[in-house]
C-alpha cells in the first residue's frame, strides 16, 4: 500500500497539502492525516475522499507525546506501508519576548517543531523507497534570527539545516527532501502565536494565501527543487540573509 503521511493536516497549510497530494499524486492508495483534532481531521479526510476518491486514515496523535509517537510507530509496523510522500507540516510559534515567555511554551515549540519532526522522520525513512519524497515545512524565519520570535525562528533554522543535511544523505537512496520556507500565511497559526503579543504590523501586508503557498511548494517539489520560497519579498529576504554581514542583518531582526 502506497501512502502519503501528512502531519498538521487538520488545519492551515497542512490541509491544503493533503488536498493537493490527493489531486496530483494519483498513484497513492491512502492518505494518513496526522494531528490532534480528530474531528477536524475527519472533516478534511471526508472532503478529500469525496472530491478525489482517495481514502484517508485519521491518525489523531499529539506528536509531542511519547505514547502517541509509539502508537504511530506500531501502526507503521502493523501496516508496513510504502511511504511515497512524507509532509512534516505540524508546528507552531509564539510571539513574545524570550524573557517573558513561560518555559512551557518555549519547550513546546522545540518539542513539536524540532523533536517530533526529527523522530517521525526517523520512523518513516525505513518505509520510504527510491522516488519517495519528504517535504519539511520550515519558514522564512529560518533565514535569520528574530527578536520577539526567537525560539520559533531558531526551531525553523533547525528544520532547514536538518532537511539540507538529510537531503544529502538520502539522495543516495533516491529519496528527495524539499524544505518549504514561506513568510506569513493567512492561517489559524496566528490565533495561537499572538497569545502574548501581536505580530509586527508591517508583516500583515505580506500575508500569503495558504493555497498559493502550497501550490508553489508542490510545483517546486515536482520540478526537483530542494527549497520552496513563496513570493518575491521572501526571496529578497533569503538573499539578504545569505549575503549580508550580521552587523547589517541586525537592522532586520
Ligand atoms: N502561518 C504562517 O504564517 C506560517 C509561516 C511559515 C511557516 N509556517 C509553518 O507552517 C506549518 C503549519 O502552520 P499553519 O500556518 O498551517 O498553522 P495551523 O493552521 O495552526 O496548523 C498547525 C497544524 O499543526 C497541528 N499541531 C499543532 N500541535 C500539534 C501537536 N502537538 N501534535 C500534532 N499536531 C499538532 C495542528 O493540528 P491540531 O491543533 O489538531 O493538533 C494543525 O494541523 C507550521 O509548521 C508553521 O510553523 C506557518
Amino acid at each position: 500500500m502506497r501512502i502519503a503521511l501528512i502531519t498538521g493536516a487538520s488545519s492551515g497549510i497542512g490541509k491544503w497539502f493533503a488536498l493537493y497530494t490527493a489531486c496530483y499524486r494519483k498513484h497513492i492508495d491512502e492518505l494518513w492525516l496526522v494531528a490532534r483534532s480528530k474531528r477536524n481531521l475527519k472533516t478534511v479526510g471526508e472532503k478529500i475522499t469525496c472530491h478525489t476518491g482517495i481514502p484517508c486514515r485519521v491518525v489523531s496523535a499529539d506528536l509531542t507525546s511519547k505514547e502517541d509517537m509509539f502508537y504511530i510507530e506500531q501502526l507503521l509496523i502493523r501496516q508496513d506501508p510504502e511511504i511515497d510522500l512524507l509532509i512534516n507540516c505540524a508546528g507552531y510559534g509564539m510571539i513574545g519576548s524570550f524573557k517573558k515567555m513561560p518555559p512551557r511554551d518555549l519547550r513546546g515549540m522545540i518539542r513539536l517543531n524540532c523533536e517530533a519532526l526529527t523522530v517521525l522522520t526517523k520512523l518513516c525513512i525505513p518505509y520510504m523507497h527510491r522516488g519517495s519524497m519528504m517535504i519539511n515545512v520550515a519558514s522564512a524565519a529560518a533565514f535569520l534570527p528574530q527578536s520577539d520570535f526567537a525560539v520559533y525562528a531558531a526551531t525553523k533554522s533547525y528544520v532547514l539545516s536538518l532537511s539540507r543535511a538529510i537531503g544529502k544523505e538520502l539522495k543516495k537512496l533516491g529519496i528527495r527532501v524539499v524544505t518549504v520556507c514561506p513568510g506569513c500565511i493567512n492561517t489559524p497559526f496566528f490565533t495561537r502565536a499572538e497569545q502574548y503579543q501581536g505580530m509586527k504590523p508591517f508583516k500583515k501586508f505580506f500575508m500569503a494565501n495558504p493555497r498559493a503557498v502550497v501550490r508553489q511548494a508542490m510545483m517546486d517539489a515536482a520540478a526537483g527543487k530542494r527549497m520552496s520560497i513563496y513570493g518575491g519579498t521572501i526571496r529578497v529576504l533569503y538573499w539578504i540573509a545569505k549575503w549580508m554581514p550580521d552587523a547589517v542583518l541586525r537592522l532586520f531582526y
